[in-house]
C-alpha cells in the first residue's frame, strides 16, 4: 500500500484516523509522530500507544516530537473548553485501555529526517496536528519535501474556524509552523479544512453501526465519536453528530473523490492578535498570487460513513 506518515495530536479524531490508516488495505502506516496540540505530549504519546495496542498493530513505531509551538510561548493557551470536561471533544486520556507498548528512543523529529533522507520511494507524509515537528524537520533539511510526494494537512477554515473567530486550532496552536510549512515547496500540498471536515458530519446511527462490527476499531470508533457528538452539541447546527476532522485526510488518500479541491493561494496570520493563525485564502480569480496549496472546501459525508464502517469491519489482531 501507500506509504504514509501519520503526525498526530491524539485527540479523539486523531485516533480514528490512526485506526484507518492502519487497517486500510490501501495504507501502509510506516510510523506515528506525535506532538504538543489537543494534549500536552505526554498524553499525545500515551493515546497513540493506546490506539496501536488496541486494534491489534503495535509493530507500527510511535515517536514522541515537541511539546510545543516552535516560536510562540503559551500556545496553545486555554481552549473555549475546560479539559476534561463534557464540552471537552477529547479529555487528556482516550476511552481505551493504557497502553502496553512504549514510545520508541528516536525523537519524531529525528525519525522524520532520518526516514526522508533514507526513502528510496517517495512517502505521503499525513500531518493532523499542530505542524511544530514538520516545521522543524524542514529547518535542519529543506530539501526534506523531495522525498514527500503530496503532504496532506487537517488545518485552516475559510468559511468555518474554531479555537477563535479566526483560526482553526491546529494552525493557530503554532502559526508559525504552519506559515513555514505552507511555504515550503511541496509538490503536492492538500489542505483539509474545517470547511471540508463540517460537511462530513458522523451519526449517532453511524456509531451504533460501527459498534455493531464488534471489532476493536468499531467498538473503540462508536466510543470516541460518541464523545465528540456529546461536547459538539452546543456548536453544531445539526443534531446528533459531528466532524471527525483527522480522518478525512486518510480517508482522502484512499478515495480522493471524497472531497473537492481548489488550487489556490493560502497563507497564514502570525503577527496579529484578533487573526491570528488564520489561513488567508485567495479565492480572487484574478489574484496575482501563486496557488500553493489544493484547498478542500466540500466532503461527501455518506462516503466517509460507508469508509469508516467497511474499514472498521476488519480486525488486525487475527
Ligand atoms: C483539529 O484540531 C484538533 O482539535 C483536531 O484533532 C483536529 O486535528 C481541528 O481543528
Ligand atoms: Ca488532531
Amino acid at each position: 500500500g501507500r506509504r504514509i506518515i501519520l503526525d498526530v495530536d491524539t485527540g479523539t479524531d486523531d485516533a480514528v484516523a490512526i485506526m484507518f490508516a492502519a487497517l486500510h488495505p490501501d495504507l501502509d502506516l510506516i510510523g506515528i509522530t506525535t506532538v504538543n496540540g489537543n494534549v500536552p505530549l505526554e498524553n499525545t504519546v500515551d493515546n497513540t500507544l493506546r490506539v496501536v495496542d488496541w486494534i491489534g498493530r503495535p509493530d507500527i513505531p510511535v515517536f514522541a516530537g515537541l511539546s510545543r509551538p516552535v516560536a510562540r510561548r503559551g500556545f496553545p493557551g486555554g481552549r473555549h473548553f475546560e479539559r476534561d470536561t463534557d464540552q471537552d471533544p477529547h479529555g487528556s486520556e482516550l476511552p481505551i485501555p493504557a497502553p502496553h507498548s512504549k514510545v520508541r528512543d528516536t525523537g519524531a523529529v529525528e525519525y522524520l529526517v532520518e526516514t526522508l533522507r533514507s526513502t528510496t520511494e517517495r512517502i505521503t507524509l499525513v500531518p493532523v496536528g499542530p505542524l511544530s515537528n514538520i516545521a522543524t524537520a524542514l529547518a535542519i533539511d529543506p530539501s526534506l519535501t523531495e522525498a514527500v510526494d503530496e503532504l496532506v494537512v487537517m488545518g485552516g477554515g475559510h468559511g468555518v474556524t474554531n479555537v477563535t473567530a479566526s483560526a482553526e486550532f491546529n494552525v493557530w496552536a503554532d502559526p508559525e509552523a504552519a506559515a513555514i510549512v505552507l511555504s515550503a515547496g511541496f509538490d503536492r500540498l492538500t489542505l483539509v479544512t474545517l470547511d471540508a471536515t463540517h460537511q462530513a458530519l458522523i451519526t449517532l446511527e453511524d456509531c451504533d453501526a460501527l459498534e455493531k462490527l464488534a471489532t476493536p476499531a468499531g467498538i473503540a470508533a462508536a466510543r470516541i465519536i460518541r464523545r465528540r457528538i456529546d461536547a459538539y452539541a452546543t456548536a453544531m447546527t445539526t443534531e446528533h453528530a459531528a466532524p471527525v476532522h483527522d480522518v478525512l485526510c486518510t480517508a482522502y488518500l484512499v478515495r480522493p473523490e471524497i472531497v473537492t479541491t481548489r488550487h489556490l493561494p493560502v497563507a497564514v496570520d502570525t503577527t496579529s492578535s484578533l487573526t491570528i493563525g488564520r489561513t488567508v485564502i485567495d479565492t480572487r480569480l484574478d489574484t496575482p498570487q501563486e496557488p500553493n496549496a489544493h484547498i478542500a472546501f466540500s466532503a461527501d459525508a455518506r462516503m466517509l460513513s460507508e469508509l469508516l464502517t467497511s474499514t472498521f469491519a476488519l480486525d488486525a489482531r487475527t
